[in-house]
């Protein structure tokens, strides 16, 4: 799978991704900026905000009870396609687009 990273101003990160793999850790392990990942992917830090885009949102279960708590506290406020990175697990041959928020922090 792909993993296109539109970050704040618009540049596009494409990476090649693995199945099983979530996409906090596709963008730390390649260096895709905009997503800060403090807790390693143990939901508690809500540094890896990400903004889904419409075509995507649909390829991943929603949002579930601790990462609802959790994007109450991101540096960007919430949106509806607001989602935790680490909680995004990849799957073959799906292709899947985010935007990072303008900050983590
Ligand atoms: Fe910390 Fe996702 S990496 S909540």
């Amino acid at each position: 799978p792909t993993v296109t990273y539109v970050a704040h101003d618009g540049s596009e990160t494409i990476v090649d991704g693995f199945a099983g793999d979530s996409v906090m850790e596709t963008a730390v392990r390649n260096g895709v900026p905009g997503i800060v990942a403090e807790c390693g992917g143990s939901l508690s830090c809500a540094t890896c905000h990400v903004f889904v885009c419409a075509d995507s949102a649909e390829l991943f279960p929603p949002v579930a009870g601790l990462e609802d708590d959790m994007l109450d506290g991101t540096a960007v406020d919430r949106e509806d396609n607001s989602r935790l990175s680490c909680q995004l697990k990849l799957t073959d041959d799906l292709d899947v687009q985010v935007t990072t928020p303008e900050t983590q922090v």
